[in-house]
């Protein structure tokens, strides 16, 4: 069975986590992502680089950033962030030259004389991404063991820089990630930084890490109102251990010093286990969601690695491991009670021909309707229209294994159930089925993506979505759609 994605980026021999430094440059989308250039799991961190003009289509690059031997010690290149310095404020550029920074975070084999092991350092392109210089062999920001405030300094990491108009400086948000804080810093010259507040939630929990950091901006659709929203991966540990690496945002505002959390403001699609957090993505398989610097259009689109630190290690690699959920917009949109709630809408590779509609009509309770497809589907569209108590399932599979979703009105949830499409050698905490919850289902329509070994269900309001990866064993030939309950919902089925 051929794992390889069509239209999901994937590094073609080698290891990748976290997308990394993305950034959009003369009409071109650059990705740089955490790579092992030497494997298939995780090790010798480095940044790998692809690019492409429309978010589908990739073009591997070489190495951009690979890991160094300092002499006394190994630097590993890990998560980070790019920025254009257009008015070269870093004095980097020559004339006429438009740095392209790279903010990253050095992993050091030992911890330097004073600092942790985790530092945040500088690499420079002068040539629009093609070559890459290092900014010496020191680190621009590090933490000393001993500082006053407690913080660990071996685990402060992943820098995301933007630049922030009202105040007029650069921000750089990173994560102190077993102390699980949101730490801010800023700098005028994108060299000099200094820390301004760190953002943490009661409700956390303690033996959680926090990762990948990311603040945007966004405005709420048909207002001139804005909000800022604060992206936080979060790798579960202790009682939560089971759900792994997860996906979550804060709506809220930020001044240029502090951020704000507006609780009160978020639709309750929350996460039992996390209360203050609002989940990105439901699925198992979506996590270091970071945005695009300079990307076109007012909107922020970010991409996200698809996979769980629970088993990234494990999964079938087919010379090749991890890969890039679809790139996707996000949006805020006020709903019928006033709050906030934040949406995601995928960016879809073009289809050539017109849906080909396989049902249209009226299940009633018990109903099964059975329909061959031609693997791989790349779309799926169900619309559900006066549905309102019972639950639709909709089976995708072959032979005795499946892939089940079923949208539940009563329970007001969404699920998504891989635990049917397994081999032998599947890792135990794959197995699995992740739920949406909170939901309103009256009028459901969702949007299925599949790929050879992904699934990425999208509600077509973008509020909620659930991304997971599969590995079948043969190609999935059949679709079944249940109905179960009284309402008699109207119901169309659309491929492609
Ligand atoms: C998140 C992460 C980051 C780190 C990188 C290392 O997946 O753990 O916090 O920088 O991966 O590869």
């Amino acid at each position: 069975m051929n794992y390889r994605p069509q239209f999901h980026f994937f590094a073609q021999q080698h290891w990748i986590n976290d997308p990394n430094g993305l950034v959009y440059v003369s009409g071109v989308y650059h990705l740089f992502y955490q790579c092992n250039p030497f494997g298939t799991k995780w090790g010798n961190m480095s940044w790998g680089h692809a690019t492409s003009r429309d978010l589908i289509h990739w073009q591997e690059k070489p190495i951009a950033l690979p890991q160094r031997n300092l002499g006394d010690r190994i630097e590993s290149i890990f998560s980070g962030s790019c920025v254009l310095d257009e008015h070269n404020v870093t004095g980097l550029g020559g004339a006429g030259q438009v740095p392209l920074l790279a903010f990253y975070t050095s992993h050091y084999s030992e911890a330097p004389k004073g600092m942790g092991r985790q530092a945040q350092s500088l690499a420079y392109s002068l040539d629009e991404g093609a070559t890459w210089h290092f900014y010496g062999d020191q680190p621009l920001l590090s933490l000393s063991p001993e500082n006053d405030e407690g913080f660990n300094a071996d685990e402060f990491r992943d820098p995301k820089v933007f630049f922030h108009q009202p105040s007029g400086y650069w921000i750089m948000v990173l994560v102190l990630a077993v102390d699980r804080k949101v730490v801010f810093y800023r700098s005028r010259n994108l060299l000099d930084w200094s820390m301004t507040s760190t953002f943490s939630d009661p409700g956390d929990n303690p033996q959680d890490l926090w990762e990948v950091p990311d603040l945007v901006e966004i405005g709420i659709a048909g207002t001139d109102e804005h909000r800022w929203v604060l992206l936080l991966s979060v790798n579960t540990s202790g009682l939560h251990k089971a759900a792994g690496s997860t996906q979550h945002y804060f709506i809220g505002d930020f001044d240029g010093t502090h951020f704000q959390f507006h609780a009160t403001q978020t639709p309750p699609i929350r996460d039992a286990k996390h209360p203050g957090f609002n989940r990105l993505d439901w699925g198992r398989d979506y996590y270091a969601a970071v945005s695009f610097h300079n990307s076109p259009g007012n909107d922020p689109v970010v991409m996200a690695w698809m996979n769980n630190w629970l088993y990234a290690n494990e999964v079938p690699h087919d010379g090749f491991r991890g890969q890039m959920a679809l790139a996707r917009r996000l949006t805020l949109q006020r709903d019928k009670n006033g709050r906030v709630g934040l949406r995601s809408t995928p960016v879809l590779p073009e289809v050539q021909h017109t849906a080909n509609r396989i049902f249209d009509g009226k299940p009633g309770n018990g109903d099964i309707i059975k329909r061959p497809i031609e693997s791989p589907i790349q779309r799926l569209t169900l619309i559900s229209k006066g549905y309102l108590q019972g639950q639709i399932v909709l089976t995708l599979g072959y032979g005795v294994q499946s892939l089940v979703l079923t949208l539940d009105a009563d329970q007001g949830s969404a699920c998504l159930d891989r635990q049917a499409l397994c081999s032998d050698n599947t890792p135990a905490a794959f197995l699995a089925s992740d739920s949406a919850q909170g939901l309103e289902l009256e009028d459901a329509s969702v949007l299925v993506v599949l790929d050879h070994s992904s699934v990425e269900v999208f509600s077509t309001d973008g509020s909620w979505t659930i991304t997971q990866q599969i590995f079948p064993l043969q190609p999935l030939d059949s679709l079944t759609l249940e109905y179960r309950g009284d309402s008699v919902p109207q119901v169309v089925l659309e491929i492609g």
